[in-house]
């Protein structure tokens, strides 16, 4: 498998720093609780981490409000520590991810300030200033993704800024050249530092219509949903010269070697592809966000496979996320034993997989009791079911210690006690148990990381595919229902299967019997 970068051979695991691990007892995660998790993540089997960003920040969307692109906010610890918790990583042959978030500063970094300080300061462009409407108001009706106008009245210069997310996260202006200098600047600081890649927050918003023009009402808006969707993101998103800055990220990590840019981009997957540019020049990987969402049922999940698969370009590489810290848990959306079948899918199709933390002990979503919200979103536009706490609540790591063992004060979010690392660890039939058998079998077969996806079928709830890589050949069955369900397969050896008992089985060719929620890997 040499011939595979090492993101394409890997698996990344997504921490949240807040909720990971705290060292300090301030009931907030920190880099030195991280990297004293490192070797559990190490022995789970996974290759990378990816951790949101630990910045220095006010903290009004947790940490995507950078105040200080180089920095470590003391919250989360230090420059010293952050090189401890690298040095840690690689010692345990761990790559390390940043989120690197350049849409949007906080209002307090100093460019903003600067900015915001005289129409004549030479920041001014960093950012997106415009005059108020002819007749007064704001100067089109874009809308923020955190609710109301996304423009900003400034009293004191007596003109508007422009923020897709929270007023205190004005936009940027990537179509200054120098603010394009400094956030290469940025990228080059960290790259010094050991990083391997970065996922850079909603690449897709980077650059906005020239002329500001209004968005189009959305035909298809229905009552209760977050604002924004009421227009179509015509001049706010996917803008074509978003590619071009693409581009020059990826030139700027190719002089570091083999360094991973991943782009968070929530489009239909005929726009998403562009995103890996022409021969290579963009993204490594667009984020393919399909499975949060997905209607779970194997007809649905066949088809997109096989749409994903044919649309990407001839160099493209695939990969797959199944939760992250802005949707859902996996277990609460499909239910705990479905959570164990998009276990084995996520780790058996073709691609880099992203794994969200605690979702492979089955964490479900936190109950969050109404005067304790902390998420933006929801505060801001409550009742729509935006809240993004419930997915972001603290890894429990042992359910008999005070807060599952994530700090010893107070949690800045409920923590859960119904199952925990330690409650999984020596269980053969645990969640964990589970991720770690997948991800040794992932690792250690070919087949299942650079070959081919083969025969994609649903019959009734009846998932089926197989990975061939020169004469290694394995079968994967996936019950996405409840009852027992036959399936049609090739003869051959079950390696793995959710039900206990079932390893090392034969499967006959012709008819095999599935148990509800059943997923197998058998060689073929
Ligand atoms: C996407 C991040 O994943 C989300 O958590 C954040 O609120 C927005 N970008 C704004 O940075």
């Amino acid at each position: 498998m040499s011939e595979l970068a090492w993101w394409q051979r890997g698996v990344i695991y997504q921490i949240y720093p807040r909720s990971f691990q705290d060292s300090n007892g301030d009931g907030i995660g920190d880099l030195a609780g991280m990297t004293s998790r490192l070797s559990y993540l190490a022995d789970l089997g996974v290759d990378a981490v990816w951790v949101s960003p630990i910045y220095p920040s006010p903290m009004a969307d947790f940490g995507y409000d950078v105040a200080d692109y180089c920095n470590i906010d003391p919250m989360f610890g230090s420059l010293a520590e952050f090189k401890q918790f690298v040095d840690r990583a690689h010692e345990l042959r761990l790559k390390v991810l940043l989120d690197f978030v350049p849409n949007h500063s906080s209002d307090r970094h100093p460019w903003f300030v600067e900015s915001r300080s005289s129409r004549d300061n030479p920041k001014r462009d960093w950012y997106l200033w415009r005059d108020p409407a002819p007749g007064g108001g704001p100067p089109n009706n874009w809308l923020s993704r955190m609710g109301g106008s996304a423009w900003e009245w400034d009293a004191h210069t007596g003109q508007y800024y422009y923020h897709a997310f929270l007023r205190e996260q004005p936009d940027l202006n990537w179509r200054n050249p120098h603010v394009r200098r400094a956030m290469d600047d940025v990228l080059r600081f960290w790259l010094e530092r050991g990083v391997d890649g970065f996922r850079v927050d909603v690449l897709w918003l980077l650059i906005k219509d020239a002329q500001f023009r209004d968005n189009p009402p959305n035909p298809a808006y229905q009552p209760g949903e977050p604002d924004h969707h009421r227009q179509l993101q015509t001049y706010t998103e996917d803008q074509p010269e978003v590619h071009d800055i693409v581009r020059s990220m990826r030139a700027t990590l190719d002089e570091y070697g083999e360094r991973v840019l991943i782009g968070e981009i929530y489009l239909p997957v005929a726009q998403l592809v562009r995103y890996y540019g022409v021969n290579g020049d963009g993204a490594d990987m667009p984020f393919n966000f399909q499975l949060l969402n997905a209607p779970w049922n194997a007809g649905e999940i066949a088809r997109m496979i096989r749409d994903y698969d044919s649309a990407l370009p001839a160099h493209a590489w695939p990969n797959w996320v199944l939760g992250n810290h802005d949707n859902r848990r996996v277990a609460s959306r499909v239910g705990a034993a479905q959570a164990r079948v998009a276990a084995v899918l996520l780790l058996t199709l073709r691609g880099t997989p992203t794994l969200y933390y605690g979702d492979e002990i089955g964490m479900t979503d936190g109950v969050i009791p109404p005067g304790e919200v902390q998420d933006p979103a929801e505060l801001r536009q409550p009742g729509i079911g935006q809240g993004r706490d419930p997915e972001r609540t603290p890894m429990q790591w042992d359910a008999s210690l005070p807060n599952a063992g994530f700090t010893t004060g107070r949690s800045w979010l409920p923590t859960a006690t119904h199952t925990s690392v330690q409650a999984q660890d020596g269980d053969a039939s645990s969640m964990l148990s589970l991720y770690r058998r997948l991800l040794t079998l992932r690792r250690n077969n070919a087949a299942l990381v650079q070959g081919s996806i083969e025969h994609v079928a649903a019959s009734g709830d009846v998932l089926t595919y197989e990975r061939h890589c020169r004469n290694q050949r394995f079968f994967i069955a996936l019950n996405m229902g409840r009852a027992d369900a036959e399936v049609q397969s090739p003869a051959g050896t079950v390696l793995l299967s959710t039900v206990p008992g079932r390893d090392g089985q034969p499967l006959v060719e012709g008819a095999n019997r599935l148990a509800g929620c059943e997923a197998l890997i058998a060689s073929i």
